[in-house]
């Protein structure tokens, strides 16, 4: 079967007859292809037969409150998402509008009725509340055995909406629906689908969430997704730190069920702590704050001291309580950076790297620890469809860490110095914001993660 798709795949980039025989079978595997998304029945679906998560509201109350203002909320709203699909569908072609919405609009994809208006994306109500209850309460199976690198990859599953919603309790009962025990949704391949976008045609790892934790730690202990991203995040940081998950989590998952001794959260916060602000909701913004402030370790050394010699500063920085690299995904836009500066008697900067210029670009001497994008002509790019390899990979594995040196000129006319570190974070440079966003776009904060000050007596 896996060979068939491959030639499959082979046939369908590079025939060039655009509608031969092959296209129409790729299209019976994968009928919203280059999206891996199907339905049960492999036909689209009316987005009628998805429910509003107002629906949901009524019985599960707080899981509503948790899940609205998410990014899985905005998945299709969130402004920059819009600006890139635009781009991606101008630059790229027509394909781009499953590809992309297979994730971020899953049920508008399946329905086959997202539309262009004015150059912004429009769809049904429930197409646009993007990753939403009823999409993901109507997965059934992954797909990932069948996808061209047997990882979930790029939407990967099957939705099949209707009365039945599946979740983790194997004896639920409600009478407004009926309910089914699912092992795939406790697990990380639930999230995986959509957690690892690899470029369709050449299936390089643009996006590597899932991959990433899959060999780490965590997963060998039977951390899941789920266990550090719907938990409260003092939760999830002591899971990341003990490797071991609560014995209990109680709460109420219906105002007309049970108390359950097990009951998981719907924030979904990963990093990025902008564009929930920027949709309304201060609070998911804050507890992605306290993560990326909960995520790292510093460990700072100072060798040498001899006033007029060399110096040596070796920073460690840890990744304590991601469950994949630091950063992860998006890691080619993601900026995690240090900034360090050292100061003399008199506060003289004697030493600086890592800081902002007036434009609001990271110093490019700075140790940054993303990926560098480019294209196949070896030109950096941030555009996904363009991205043929990462020149490097400087982010964090989980658990493990990164070390780098800086050497500095000891002042000869001073008695200490001060080694101020800090590890910062920005979800995307200035410049990327104000080239999707325009002259509108809102300045992107830099967020501290930790910092380290250090005073060193000098010889
Ligand atoms: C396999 C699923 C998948 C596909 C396909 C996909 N995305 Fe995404 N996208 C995601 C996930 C998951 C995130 C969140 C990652 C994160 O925030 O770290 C994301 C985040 C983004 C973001 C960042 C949003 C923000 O505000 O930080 C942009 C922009 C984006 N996607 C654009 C696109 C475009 C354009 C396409 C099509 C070319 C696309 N995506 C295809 C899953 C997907
Ligand atoms: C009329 C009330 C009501 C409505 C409306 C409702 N539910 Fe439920 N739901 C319940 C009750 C009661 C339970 C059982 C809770 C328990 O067992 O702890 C439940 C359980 C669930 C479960 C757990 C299933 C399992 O086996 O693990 C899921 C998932 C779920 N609902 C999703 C949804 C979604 C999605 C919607 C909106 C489309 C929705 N519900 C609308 C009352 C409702
Ligand atoms: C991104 C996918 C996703 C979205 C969106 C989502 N859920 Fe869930 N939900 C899950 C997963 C996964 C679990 C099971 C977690 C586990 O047990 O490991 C779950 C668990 C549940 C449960 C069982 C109780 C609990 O919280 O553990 C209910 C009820 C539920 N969801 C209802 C909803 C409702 C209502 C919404 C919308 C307001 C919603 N879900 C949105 C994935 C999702
Ligand atoms: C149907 C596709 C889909 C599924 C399934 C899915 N996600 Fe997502 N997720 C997305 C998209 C798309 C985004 C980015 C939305 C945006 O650009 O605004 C996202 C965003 C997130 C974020 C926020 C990232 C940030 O930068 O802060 C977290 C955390 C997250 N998802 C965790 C999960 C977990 C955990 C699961 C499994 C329980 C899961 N997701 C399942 C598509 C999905
Ligand atoms: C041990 C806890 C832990 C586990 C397990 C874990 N995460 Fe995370 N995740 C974090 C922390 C902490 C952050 C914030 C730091 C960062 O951005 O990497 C984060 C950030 C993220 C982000 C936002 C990244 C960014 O900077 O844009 C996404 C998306 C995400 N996680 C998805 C997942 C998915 C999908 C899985 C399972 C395959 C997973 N996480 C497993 C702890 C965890």
């Amino acid at each position: 079967m896996k060979r068939i798709i491959y030639s499959l795949f082979f046939l369908f980039f590079f025939s060039s007859l655009a509608l031969s025989a092959d296209d129409v079978k790729i299209k019976e595997v994968f009928p919203f292809f280059p999206s891996l998304l199907t339905t049960k029945s492999g036909q689209p679906v009316n987005s009628s037969h998805f429910e509003s998560p107002s629906v949901c509201m009524g019985c599960h109350p707080d899981i509503y409150n948790q899940w609205k203002g998410s990014m899985h909320s905005n998945a299709f709203k969130d402004p920059v998402f819009q600006a890139l699909w635009n781009l991606a569908e101008k630059e790229a072609g027509p394909e781009m509008r499953n590809l992309c919405g297979g994730c971020h609009t899953a049920i508008g994809t399946v329905a086959q009725e997202v539309r262009k208006e004015d150059g912004k994306f429009l769809a049904s109500e429930v197409a646009m509340e993007g990753v939403s209850c009823d999409l993901c309460h109507t997965i059934v199976e992954t797909r990932m055995k069948i996808s061209p690198t047997g990882l979930p990859q790029n939407a990967s599953f099957v939705v099949e909406p209707g009365d039945v919603k599946r979740g983790p309790y194997k004896d639920s009962k409600s009478t407004y629906h009926k309910s089914e025990y699912s092992e795939l949704h406790t697990k990380s391949e639930f999230c995986g689908s959509c957690h690892n976008v690899f470029h369709p045609v050449s299936n390089f790892h643009i996006e590597n969430t899932y991959t990433e934790w899959k060999f780490s730690v965590y997963a060998q202990k039977g951390i899941q997704c789920q266990d550090c991203h719907m938990v409260p995040v003092e939760v999830a940081i002591q899971t990341a730190k003990t490797l071991k998950k609560p014995d209990k989590l109680p709460g109420r998952p219906s105002n007309v069920g049970p108390m359950r001794d097990y009951m998981y959260t719907h924030e979904f916060v990963g990093g990025n702590a902008v564009i929930p602000k920027l949709m309304g909701s201060d609070k998911h913004s804050e507890i992605a704050i306290k993560r990326l402030q909960n995520a790292a370790s510093l460990d700072v050394k100072f060798t040498g001291g001899k006033k007029g010699d060399l110096s040596e500063i070796t920073v460690k920085v840890k990744n304590e309580t991601a469950g994949h690299n630091l950063p992860t995904s998006l890691t080619e836009v993601r900026e995690m950076w240090l900034e360090i500066t050292v100061t003399d008697d008199k506060g003289k900067v004697v030493y600086k790297s890592g800081g902002l210029d007036k434009d609001g670009n990271v110093d490019p001497s700075a140790e940054m620890f993303n990926a560098y994008a480019v294209d196949e002509h070896g030109y950096h790019t941030v555009k996904p469809w363009e991205i043929a390899r990462f020149e490097y990979n400087n982010t964090i594995p989980p658990k493990g860490s990164k070390t780098v040196k800086y050497t500095i000129l000891t002042p000869k006319d001073s008695k200490n110095l001060k080694v101020d570190v800090k590890l910062n974070y920005r979800s995307y440079p200035q410049a990327v914001a104000n080239m999707l966003l325009g002259p509108n776009a809102p300045k992107i904060p830099t967020i501290l993660m930790t910092s380290k000050t250090m005073n060193v007596a000098l010889k």
